[in-house]
This record gives C-alpha cells, structure tokens and sequence, in this order.
C-alpha cells in the first residue's frame, strides 16, 4: 500500500508554497547531495551545451537554484552564465556559493527579470519541472525559455521520469513501488541529503513524453529525448564518482531524461 497519505516535513513543500521555496525550502535543497544526478544527468546537461555554446556566450541556468550547477557550467563550459530563479531565498544561496557565475536575476510572475528578449545563446533548465502543478504553468516555462534564446539556439531540460517510480536510487526515489502515476499527480519523491538522511518532497508526475509536445507548442523544433545510462557515464563523467558506489538501480533502470531542442 503506497503512503501518498503521508505529507511531507515542513521544508518539503507545503500546500501553502511550491517545492523548494521559502528559507527553509532553499536550504533544504542546499543539503542534498544529489549523487545519481551528478552521474545521469548533469554531465549529460553539460556534454549537450559544450557541442553548441562557446566560451563567453551566455548560458541561462533556468531554475538555478542555489547555483551549484550553473557554477559548475561556467568553470567547465567558460560560457556567461546566469541563473534565473523565482525564489529570491534560492538567489541569495546561489550569490553567495557560486562564485563563477555572472549574475542572477529573479522570475516574477512567470517572466525573467533583467534579461530581454533573445538574449541567450543557451538555456539549461535542470529539475524544474516537476515541481510545477499544471500543463499550463509548463508551457508558461517552455514559453519564457523560448523568449530568452536567440533564433536556432539550443535547450536543454534535464528531468526525472516518474514511470521509474518506487525504485531506490544513490540519491533519490520517487514515489512508493509499484504504483503508477497519472499525469500530473502529486507524487512524494526523497532525496538524500549529504548527512545519509533523506528529504521528502511533493512533486508532480509529468510523463517525459509530454516536454516534445509542449517544446514544439512554445516553437521549439528538433526535440530529442536521451535517457543516460551507466554505460555512457565513462564518457563524460568523473571516472572517481563511477568507482565509488556499484550504481545497481542506476545500471537496472536509469531514472533521468535528457531533452534537447532548439528554438525555432
Ligand atoms: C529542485 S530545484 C533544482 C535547482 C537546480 N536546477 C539544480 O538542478 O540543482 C528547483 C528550482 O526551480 C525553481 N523554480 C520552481 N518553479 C520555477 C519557475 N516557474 N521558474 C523558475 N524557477 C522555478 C525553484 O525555486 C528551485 O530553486
């Protein structure tokens, strides 16, 4: 019997605010450690963008969150980065902590403050979306990313399928075996934090085939779906991270979706 009964702890996303948002939610986020991702998904984020963007063209991290990513982008990439975030708490973090990138800038109601109309030469969007409730407010994002890049530029949305739910991962699960999620239901999904205990989280449950549909609706064309597995990880990953954990769930059934398009 699943516990989607069960609600999550006060930072984890509570029916008065979205995931992630307030001090306690910017925090929060702050101490997970988010191992399988560093695996599966943002060196795939960064293998995309390094093909398609040079050093000194902008990058947008969209949904920077506290900018470890969107740090780690402008040192690997020497791109100019800038995160995009709606939770001024998650800017602070970010300003504080991510030394290499440029600047940052506040979503307010659904449009990026400070940054005009195609003005990216690239955006990455990484963990964003299942934190949003409806079809709408994801089409909202895909819309306003669509704005800040420049014609044929490139986008690249990292995200966790929830058809992987149930199953253990390094760092994370989502929602409870053996269930199934309909679109867009909320979904309890755990993340471990650095000190070995696990943060819970109401997110939603966005099939990763819904973001082509939407991506061509917001005049994105070319939209490509990856799926990283541990095979690949060689490739691009730090081979010390591949050797330090056997990655068993990751190897069985790879849980992250790399989407890529390009702004018509
Ligand atoms: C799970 S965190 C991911 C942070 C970062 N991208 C990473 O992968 O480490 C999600 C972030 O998205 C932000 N966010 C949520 N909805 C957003 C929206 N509509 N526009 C921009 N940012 C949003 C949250 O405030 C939070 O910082």
């Amino acid at each position: 019997m699943s516990d989607r009964s069960q609600q999550p702890g006060p930072s984890g996303g509570t029916p008065e605010g979205p995931a992630w948002s307030g001090r306690e939610g910017a925090q929060a986020f702050a101490a997970v450690e988010a191992a399988t991702d560093w695996l599966l998904g943002y060196p795939f984020v960064l293998r995309e963008l390094a093909g398609r963007i040079g050093a000194g063209q902008v990058l947008v991290d969209y949904g920077c969150g506290p900018g470890r990513v969107a740090d780690h982008a402008a040192r690997v990439l020497g791109a100019r980065v800038l995160g995009a975030d709606t939770s001024p708490q998650m800017l602070e973090l970010a300003r504080a902590s991510a030394t290499a990138v440029a600047g940052f800038h506040l979503v307010e109601n659904g449009r990026v403050t400070g940054l005009p109309d195609g003005c990216a030469d690239a955006v990455m969007c990484n963990h964003v979306l299942a934190s949003l409730p409806t079809q709408d407010a994801l089409l909202g994002v895909f819309t306003e990313i669509r704005r800040l890049l420049r014609p044929h530029a490139p986008f690249v949305l990292l995200t966790t399928d929830p058809a992987c739910s149930g199953t253990e991962y390094a760092s994370l699960r989502i929602g409870e075996p053996g269930e199934a999620y309909a679109p867009g239901e909320e979904v309890t999904v755990r993340l471990r934090r650095t000190d070995g205990t696990w943060q819970r989280m109401r997110n939603h449950a966005w099939p990763v085939g819904l973001y082509p549909v939407l991506l061509e609706r917001a005049r994105f064309r070319d939209v490509v779906q990856h799926r990283p597995s541990v095979q690949e990880v060689l490739t691009v990953a730090a081979p010390d991270l591949v050797a330090a954990r056997p990655w068993s769930a990751e190897r069985a059934r790879p849980p992250l979706v790399v989407t890529t398009a390009v702004a018509a």
